[in-house]
C-alpha cells in the first residue's frame, strides 16, 4: 500500500476514506466527496478490534467484502485497502494515541478505550495510505473532533473533510448497526431524529436552556418503550464540554446515544 501511495502522491492528491465496511449510503456519500476532492481515491475497510470494548460487537459486526467491492467500484474508488488484524496489529503492538479529554466525553463515558482505538488505527491508516486528505462523517461527530484534534496536536499533513449525515426517509441516520434492529426497534428508532429535529426547531425559536432541550428530547424518546437513552447532551461543538445554554455565537452540538433493544445508536444535530 505504501509503495503504491508513494508512487502517486507526488503527481496527484491522495484521498482516503476509512471505514469498517458493510458499506451503506453514508459511506457512499463520503466516497463521492472523496472522489471530487482529489486524484487517487483510497477506501480502507478494516473492522478495528482496538476500538471495540469487551462485550461489544466486534465478532458480530457485519462483514461483506464482495458487496463492498462492488459498491467501491461503482463509487470510482481506485484502491481498496483491506488488511487483516494480524497485518495491522501483529508482532507485539504497544503504541496507542490518546486524545485526552475529548475522548472521555459523550460516548467515551461508556466506551472508555474506544477513541484511543479509533485515533490509533486512523493514524496508522493515514501513515499507510500516505493521504493528503481524508473524509469522515458528522454522524460520528465526536470521532471527527478527536481526529481533527490528533491532526492538529501531532502536526499531521492531512486535511480532514467532514461530511453531512445521510439519513433514511424517516430521518434515522444510516448506520451499519441499523442491520441489528428488529422491525419494531427500527420503527421506534425514528423517534431519535424526531426528537433531535424538534429540539433544533425549538432552539431556532429561542429555547436556549440546555435543561429544557434535554427534557424535551427525553420526553419524545420516552414515547417509545423500546428506546433507552444512554446520554442526551447539549455541548460545545469543539471541546464537547457541557453547556448550560446554547451559545448564540458558537452554537452547540446536541448529541444522543440511545439503546434500541440491544443495539446502541448515536445521532446529533448542530444548532
Ligand atoms: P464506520 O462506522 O464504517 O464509518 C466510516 C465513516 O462513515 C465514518 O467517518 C462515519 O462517520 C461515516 N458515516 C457512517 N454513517 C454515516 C452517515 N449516515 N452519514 C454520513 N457519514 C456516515 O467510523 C468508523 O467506521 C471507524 O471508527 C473508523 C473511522 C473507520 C476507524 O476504525
Amino acid at each position: 500500500m505504501k509503495r503504491f501511495s508513494a508512487g502517486v502522491r507526488d503527481s496527484g492528491v491522495v484521498v482516503t476514506v476509512p471505514t469498517m465496511g458493510a458499506l451503506h449510503r453514508g459511506h457512499v456519500e463520503l466516497l463521492k466527496i472523496g472522489r471530487r476532492s482529489g486524484d487517487c481515491l483510497i477506501l480502507t475497510i478494516f473492522v478495528n478490534p482496538a476500538q471495540f470494548g469487551p462485550g461489544e460487537d466486534f465478532s458480530a459486526y457485519p462483514r461483506g467484502l464482495e458487496k463492498d467491492l462492488k459498491v467501491a467500484e461503482e463509487a470510482g474508488v481506485d484502491v481498496v485497502f483491506n488488511p487483516t488484524v494480524e497485518q495491522m496489529y501483529g508482532r507485539d503492538f504497544k503504541t496507542y494515541v490518546e486524545v485526552e479529554d475529548l475522548s472521555k466525553k459523550l460516548c467515551g463515558l461508556s466506551r472508555t478505550r474506544h477513541f484511543r482505538g479509533v485515533a490509533t488505527v486512523v493514524l496508522k491508516l493515514f501513515n499507510i495510505t500516505m493521504c493528503h486528505k481524508a473524509v469522515f462523517g458528522m454522524k460520528d461527530f465526536q470521532q471527527l473532533q478527536v481526529i481533527k484534534r490528533m491532526v492538529r496536536d501531532l502536526n499531521l499533513d492531512v486535511e480532514i473533510i467532514g461530511a453531512e449525515t445521510v439519513r433514511d426517509n424517516d430521518g434515522l441516520a444510516v448506520s451499519s448497526r441499523n442491520a441489528y434492529l428488529s422491525v419494531k426497534e427500527r420503527r421506534a428508532a425514528s423517534a431519535i431524529p424526531r426528537a433531535l429535529f424538534e429540539a433544533r426547531k425549538n432552539v431556532g425559536a429561542g429555547m436556549g436552556e440546555s435543561a429544557s432541550i434535554v427534557e424535551g428530547i427525553k420526553k419524545i424518546l420516552a414515547t417509545e418503550r423500546l428506546l433507552n437513552p444512554e446520554y442526551v447532551k447539549v455541548c460545545d461543538p469543539e471541546t464537547l464540554e457541557d453547556l448550560d445554554s446554547v451559545d448564540p455565537e458558537k452554537g452547540a452540538l446536541i448529541a444522543v446515544a440511545v439503546k434500541a433493544g440491544r443495539t446502541r445508536l448515536i445521532d446529533n444535530v448542530l444548532v
